[in-house]
């Protein structure tokens, strides 16, 4: 006997369980299936992102600059320290503890807010009472049936081309976050996102970290002058970054892994190394759905293809988050879900995808939104640029962490601002005023007549937008 309800969401990551949340707040009757388990086999709702993402990479960013800090930053401060260590296992303890509480708080909220929720993998059925059926394959099969179907199955990592991951040797983000002694040698594939965060987090414990990165240009979706600044910060910290290189045959043995590749200049290298990081990228998680079976379209990527408001080419199926189009975030996946709960309502749930920020969780800390400099010069725009140090701001003086600036880039007519980017300290709190002000079409005079507290890190986002009409106060 199937069990009946408003809608189903397959998938419990931030796209899965805030939709299925916020479907209950608006009065559907919802069931949320998910298939992660804790290593004792229970349910660990909350996907990439809670399980082996965004929150295990920032508890361990946290304790590896603790570290840092207390290795190479407390001295200045008068703060002696003898016999500096790391215990790897607690740490990883830590993160372990840190995903429990975020899993528990998500099976929490799923009861307080009456989701019905069932562990195990959902897939497509058959259309059924204008409708779809669902079966669950978890601990105990059932059979669901909804009139509103939401997918929002993530994504995997990507693998290198015959090197596939074992999670000891060669690693995805999975083992990486759980590497049980800080290895000599690490190397990286790919110096995106996951590969600067991940390889911050081991050269902070003492591991010599190679980058092996395919393009030419080093963070080439970011801003240049900040991607310039990020380049000489992570340099200089000892991270070998190798641009523009062709990697060939991976080989994992019992010690380590050999990398062969080829640099710059076309001459043959080999990297051997103790662990491999492969993060060259993620693939859309359709796996298990039965998409195929009935008829849920797919593109060439193995994306699940979706309109401006995330319904697919089936009646009354929507998707969100990693397995569609667009940048792979949780705070995207979020809001997609919550705009197509509120479609489902009769509502008119938005993502604006101009104004969705991005963050790097290094040291320096990288955020930014809205256009680069290089996309306004590509698309013929007029604008103004203004920045301001972080070196003339007297909060990150007292902080002891002046690196980066923040930039602002405004309509040269309008004065609306474009684009904000920020390489510093706390860059991930300081972007949210700039996406407030951008969804409010703010000018940068705008902000640069808020009052701003003193002494604050934001008053470095007031002064560059007061340098776009160049008159600093500070600078
Ligand atoms: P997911 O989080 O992948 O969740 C999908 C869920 O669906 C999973 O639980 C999966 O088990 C389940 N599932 C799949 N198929 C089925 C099925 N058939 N039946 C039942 N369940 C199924 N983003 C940020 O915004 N900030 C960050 O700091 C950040 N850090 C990251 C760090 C790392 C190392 C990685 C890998 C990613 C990071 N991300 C970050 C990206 C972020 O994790 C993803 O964008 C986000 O998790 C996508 O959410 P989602 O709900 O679409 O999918
Ligand atoms: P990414 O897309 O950020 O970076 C992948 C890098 O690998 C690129 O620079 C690419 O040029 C390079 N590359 C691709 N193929 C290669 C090859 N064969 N050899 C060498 N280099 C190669 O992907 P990443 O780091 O795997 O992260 C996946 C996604 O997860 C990110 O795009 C992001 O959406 C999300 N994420 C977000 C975080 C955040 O918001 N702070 C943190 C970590 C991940």
């Amino acid at each position: 006997m199937a069990k009946n309800f408003d809608v189903v969401v397959i998938g419990g990551g931030p796209g899965g369980y805030i939709a299925a949340i916020r479907c209950a707040q608006l009065g559907l009757n919802t069931a949320c299936i998910d298939e992660w388990q804790n290593r004792a086999g229970g349910p660990a709702p909350g996907g990439t992102c809670t399980n082996v993402g965004c929150i295990p990479s920032k508890a361990l960013l946290q304790s590896s600059e603790h570290y840092e800090h207390a290795g190479h930053a407390f001295a200045e401060h008068g703060i002696g320290l003898d016999n500096l260590r790391i215990d790897v296992a607690k740490m990883i303890g830590r993160k372990d503890a840190v995903v429990k509480q975020n899993n528990d708080g998500i099976l929490y909220l799923f009861k307080k807010n009456k989701v019905g929720f069932f562990h195990g993998r959902g897939s497509f059925v058959k259309a059924a009472d204008g409708g779809w059926e669902i079966a669950v394959a978890g601990s105990a099969n059932e059979t669901l049936q909804a009139k509103q179907v939401i997918v929002a199955t993530g994504s995997n990592a990507r693998a290198l081309p015959g090197a596939p991951f074992d999670e000891e040797r060669i690693l995805s983000n999975d083992g990486a976050l759980r590497i049980g002694a800080v290895p000599k040698t690490l190397g990286l594939i790919g110096s995106g996102v996951i590969g600067l965060e991940m390889g911050s987090v081991w050269r902070r414990l003492g591991a010599q970290v190679t980058v092996l990165e395919a393009l030419p240009e080093f963070l080439a979706a970011v801003d240049a002058q900040v991607a310039k600044e990020a380049w000489k910060a992570f340099t200089k910290q000892g991270l070998k970054i190798e641009l523009g290189v062709k990697v060939g045959e991976v080989k994992a043995g019992k010690k380590g892994v050999s990398v062969a590749w080829t640099d710059a200049k076309g001459a043959a290298q080999v990297l051997e190394v103790e662990r491999l990081i492969v993060s060259i990228g993620r693939v859309p998680n359709t796996a298990g759905l039965n998409a195929e079976g009935v008829g849920l379209k797919l593109d060439e990527r193995g994306a699940i293809v979706v309109d401006d408001h995330c319904r697919t080419n089936l009646p009354g199926v929507w998707a969100v988050g990693d397995v569609v189009r667009g940048p792979m975030l949780a705070h995207k996946a979020e809001e997609e879900g919550v705009a197509v709960a509120e479609r489902i309502a009769g509502q008119h749930g938005h993502v604006d995808f101009n104004t969705i920020p991005w963050v790097i969780y290094t040291s320096p800390e990288i955020a930014w939104v809205g256009q680069t400099e290089q996309q306004l010069k590509a698309a013929g725009r007029a604008y103004r640029a203004g920045s301001f140090p972080f070196l003339a701001n007297g909060r990150a003086r007292a902080l002891g962490d002046t690196t980066g600036f923040v930039k602002i880039l405004a309509d040269a007519q309008t004065d609306e601002i474009l684009g904000v980017h920020v390489i510093g300290p706390m860059a991930s709190e300081l972007i949210a005023e700039a996406v407030v002000a951008m969804e409010f079409k703010a000018s940068a005079e705008d902000i640069a007549r808020i009052c701003h507290a003193h002494p604050s890190l934001s008053e470095a986002t007031k002064e560059a937008a007061l340098a776009v009409d160049k008159r600093t106060l500070n600078f």
